[in-house]
């Protein structure tokens, strides 16, 4: 059995990782995988992910199992997190997963089990494990056109007429913030496009929203996410807390199912514990812990904000810097959309050969399809990344 297994096509965000570590030249760059990392390169536990985590092991009595779902009191808080009140929260279904790509994978699996027919819709680009797991789950796959490679800005007329096509009972894949890989992002107003489209044809919302926080702030990257959670009769949120509370290898997600009313919620509830049942019962508890301890006691939950908030500062402040390097470097603004993309990414929407040649001759490492992990930089490393951009032409 196991010597017939057929070679599995190599993850492209995990296969640059380890093309990263096995490079030797020092002063390389690494701006791929989506993990933040400081102005000293290293990916810190946040102070009050700390102060939790002190407090857990002081107190913790027992690791007995939770429930199916997870912690409520853990749903309940990233629920009000994510949602805020724009919805009566007797109609939300919620189950904890491991980390974000577990919500993804869990609620592709109830939309499986509801229908088998319906189709998902995907942004193009999008990050590359949604293909991964649709195709894996055997789902009948679309996508619409989201980013426009000459302006580096979402094309939205192109992702409308494409979505002119979607039928009632299909979902369709939206990133709440911070698209990943391209930091293009729908404008508020073209949000409410999109919840008028998707209210008049009975599609379906499916948000994944790993970077809240990361992009105009927690309220502000909810904007979308809340707008249809009010508008809309049915919606699948896939959340992540590995980015916005730096938990990563915790695995710490929640999946969340809004339903027309609390019947048809009370069935999703129960549809979404028989499937973590069936995937790996109980979900991680840790990580979910620790988020609920921080998003319920005033203090931690200011001081994450605070840390959050300066994170994202700082990234904003190395695009700008980015930006107007560039500027300089090449008398244009061509590279300005910098400055405009939110959140981790941005793709360059440079040629693949480029993208090659900064990795052979500059040891500075992006995605294939020219996403930059912003977080990878600093002031000092910036003028070399623009210097190396130059340098190979683009
Ligand atoms: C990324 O896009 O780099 C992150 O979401 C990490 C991952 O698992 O791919």
């Amino acid at each position: 059995m196991l010597t017939d297994l057929a070679p599995q096509p190599a993850d492209k965000i995990l296969a640059l990782v380890e093309m990263f570590r096995a490079d030797p030249r020092e002063g390389k760059i690494d701006l791929g995988v989506g993990v933040y990392k400081n102005a000293e390169g290293v990916t810190p536990v946040m102070r009050a992910v700390k102060a939790a985590e002190r407090q857990l092991v002081e107190t913790q009595e027992t690791k007995v199992y939770t429930s199916l779902a997870g912690d409520p009191a853990y749903a309940a808080a990233m629920r009000g997190l994510i949602l805020g009140d724009s919805v009566d929260v007797s109609r939300v279904a919620a189950v904890g997963t491991p980390g974000g790509t577990g919500a993804v994978r869990q609620g592709l699996e109830l939309m499986q089990y509801a229908d088998k027919a319906a189709s998902i819709w995907l942004s193009l680009p999008t990050w590359p494990n949604h293909p991964s797991i649709v195709k894996y789950l055997g789902i009948p796959m679309r996508e619409y056109r989201y980013f426009d490679n000459a302006t580096r800005a979402v094309d939205f007329d192109g992702m409308m007429a494409d979505l002119a096509d979607v039928k009632a009972g299909d979902l369709v894949l939206l990133h709440g913030c911070c698209h990943n890989p391209t930091g293009a992002n729908l404008t508020q107003t073209q949000w409410d496009a999109v919840a008028d489209h998707l209210a008049a044809t009975g599609a379906v919302p499916f948000i994944d929203i790993a970077y809240q926080g990361f992009g105009d702030g927690l309220d502000e990257d909810a904007y979308g996410v809340r707008l249809l959670a009010s508008r809309l009769p049915e919606v699948i949120i896939a959340a992540s807390c590995s980015k916005n509370f730096g938990v990563y290898r915790e695995r710490t997600g929640l999946l969340m199912a809004i339903a027309p009313d609390e019947k048809a919620k009370g069935e999703t509830q129960k549809t979404l514990n028989f499937l973590n049942r069936q995937n790996y019962s109980f979900p991680p508890d840790h990580g979910a812990r620790v988020v609920q301890m921080i998003l319920d006691d005033p203090a931690l939950r200011a001081d994450w904000a605070a840390e959050l908030e300066e994170v994202r500062l700082g990234m904003l402040k190395l695009r700008e810097q980015l930006a107007s390097e560039l500027r300089q470097r090449t008398n244009s603004d061509r590279f300005d959309f910098i400055a405009q993309h939110r959140g981790m990414f941005s793709r360059l929407g440079i040629p693949t050969e480029k993208v090659l040649e900064l990795r052979e001759k500059h040891a500075i490492y992006l995605i294939d399809d020219s996403r930059m992990n912003i977080a990878g930089l600093n002031e000092k490393t910036v003028p070399v990344l623009a210097q190396a951009l130059v340098d190979v032409g683009v």
